[in-house]
C-alpha cells in the first residue's frame, strides 16, 4: 500500500516527498505529467534534486516509487483501466497537494483546482469504498479567507461563503475544501492552509521564484508604498512541508483545519526591512502608505511592459492584494501539535534574495546524468509491461 501524493514536481510537493522517504517507510504512488516515462523520470528528478543526490534518488524510484503518469484534468487522470484500478487498489491514503496558483486565469483554476480536486476525491471515495482509505490531506490556502483587513483569522471561522475573494485561486481553492469535505463525510480528513510559502529556513537554495522575485523588486525600492507596523504572514517551506507530513502520518490529529502559517508571531514591514538593510549593510527604504493608489496605477501599468521589470511588476499586481490586508493567520494549533514555530523570515531572507539574485532566479539544475540513462529505461520499461499511463511494479 502507498501514499498517494499528487503535485511532487511542485516546490512545495517535493519538499513533502522528500520528507516521506527520509523519515517513513512508506511507498509512495505519485501522479506526474509527462509523455514517456523517461521524461516522468526525469521530472521527478528535477523537483528532488534539492533534496538529494542521484544514486539517493535512483535508490527511491526503484524500491519506493510508482509513478502514475497523469493529469488532473483528464477523467480518471488519463490513466487506463489497470492503471486506474492499480492506483486506488494500492493507495492508503492521500495528500493532495497538486493546483494551479495562476492567479490571473479563471480557466486553469477551473480546470486544475475544481475539477481536479473532484478527480482526486473521487479515486479516494472508491479507495474508501473497496477498503479504506487512512487519510485525505489537502493542501488548500490562507486565501480562502477571501477580502480581510487588519484582522487575524482563525481556521474555522475563516471560509464566509458572504464575503468575496482576491482572485480565481482563492475562489477555486475554497470551493475545493468544501467538495473534499462532502464528498468524503466518513474520511478523516486534514485541511492544511500555508500562507505565503517563501524560502526555506535550512538553506538559501530555492526552485521557486516568484513571490522572491516580486519580493526583490520591492527590496530594492528607495520608497515603498505599505504601512511600516502593518504585519505580513511568510512561512517557510521546510515548516509546511514537515506539518503536512507530521500531521498526516499521525494517528489523530487534534483538529481537521491547520494554518501553517507565523500567526501573531508574523514580521512587520518595518522588522523585515531593518534585518534586510542590516545584512546589506544598506540604508532603510522609506515608507510612505500613502502612495499605494499610485504604486498600484504604475504596477498595473508596468506588468504590461516586456522583460525582467514586467515580470516583476505582473507578479507583484497579483500579490498585491496580500501584501496590504495586515492580516495574519493564527497558527497555535500547529505549534502545538509540532512544539515549535516557524522560524522568522528576517532570519533566513537575506541569504535566499542573495542566492536568488546570483543566480538570476532560476535554480542551476544537473541533467539526467548521461551513464543512468538506458540502466533506469530498461528497469523502468521491465516494470511497466502491460502499463500504458503509469509505470507500477
Ligand atoms: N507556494 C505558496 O506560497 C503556497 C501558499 C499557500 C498554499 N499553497 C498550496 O500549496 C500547494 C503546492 O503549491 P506549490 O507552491 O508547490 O506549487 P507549484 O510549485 O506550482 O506546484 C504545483 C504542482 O501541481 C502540479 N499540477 C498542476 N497542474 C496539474 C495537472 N493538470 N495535473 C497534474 N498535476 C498538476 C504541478 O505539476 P507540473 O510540474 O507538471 O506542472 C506541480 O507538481 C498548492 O495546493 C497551493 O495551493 C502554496
Amino acid at each position: 500500500m502507498a501514499i498517494f501524493l499528487t503535485g511532487s514536481t511542485g516546490y512545495i510537493g517535493a519538499h513533502v516527498a522528500s520528507i516521506l522517504l527520509e523519515r517513513h517507510a512508506d511507498r509512495l504512488n505519485l501522479l506526474v505529467r509527462a509523455k514517456s516515462e523517461q521524461e516522468a523520470s526525469e521530472r521527478l528528478w528535477h523537483a528532488m534534486q534539492l533534496h538529494m543526490d542521484f544514486p539517493q534518488f535512483r535508490d527511491a524510484l526503484e524500491s519506493r516509487i510508482t509513478i502514475f503518469r497523469g493529469d488532473l484534468t483528464d477523467p480518471h487522470f488519463g490513466l487506463d483501466t489497470a492503471d486506474y484500478t492499480h492506483l486506488m487498489a494500492t493507495t492508503e491514503s492521500v495528500i493532495h497537494c497538486a493546483a494551479s496558483l495562476n492567479r490571473k486565469s479563471e480557466k486553469s483554476c477551473l480546470n486544475v483546482n475544481l475539477r481536479g480536486t473532484l478527480e482526486v476525491a473521487q479515486l479516494a471515495r472508491r479507495a474508501q469504498d473497496a477498503h479504506g482509505l487512512r487519510r485525505f490531506s489537502q493542501v488548500s490556502t490562507v486565501a480562502v479567507a477571501g477580502h480581510r483587513s487588519h484582522e487575524v483569522v482563525k481556521e474555522d471561522t475563516s471560509i464566509d461563503w458572504n464575503r468575496s475573494d482576491y482572485d480565481p485561486y482563492a475562489r477555486t481553492k475554497k470551493f475545493c475544501e468544501h467538495m473534499v469535505r462532502e464528498l468524503l463525510p466518513d474520511v478523516s480528513r486534514t485541511v492544511f492552509r500555508p500562507s505565503i510559502v517563501l524560502g526555506d529556513s535550512r538553506r538559501a537554495e530555492t526552485t521557486q521564484f516568484d513571490m522572491v522575485r516580486a519580493f526583490v523588486f520591492l527590496a530594492g525600492l528607495p520608497v515603498l508604498p505599505f504601512r511600516p507596523a502593518d504585519r505580513i504572514d511568510i512561512v517557510p517551506v521546510d515548516y509546511v512541508a514537515e506539518s503536512v507530513v507530521a500531521l498526516h502520518q499521525k494517528a489523530k490529529p487534534e483538529h481537521e483545519i491547520y494554518h501553517l502559517s507565523s500567526g501573531t508571531g508574523s514580521e512587520t514591514f518595518g522588522q523585515l526591512t531593518r534585518a534586510l538593510a542590516d545584512s546589506a549593510g544598506k540604508m532603510q527604504p522609506l515608507f510612505w502608505p500613502g502612495l499605494e493608489r499610485n504604486f498600484t496605477a504604475v504596477v498595473n501599468w508596468l506588468s504590461n511592459s516586456r522583460g525582467p521589470v514586467g515580470r516583476s511588476a505582473s507578479l507583484l499586481k497579483v500579490f498585491m492584494p496580500y501584501l496590504v490586508w495586515d492580516t495574519v493567520f493564527e497558527n497555535s494549533r500547529v505549534v502545538a501539535e509540532m512544539g515549535r514555530a516557524p522560524e522568522p523570515f528576517s532570519k533566513y531572507c537575506y541569504p535566499l534574495l542573495r542566492f536568488s539574485r546570483d543566480h538570476r532566479f532560476s535554480y542551476p539544475y544537473k541533467p539526467w546524468p548521461e551513464s543512468a540513462g538506458s540502466l533506469l529505461r530498461e528497469d523502468v520499461a521491465a516494470a511497466a509491461v502491460g502499463t500504458a499511463g503509469g509505470s507500477h511494479p
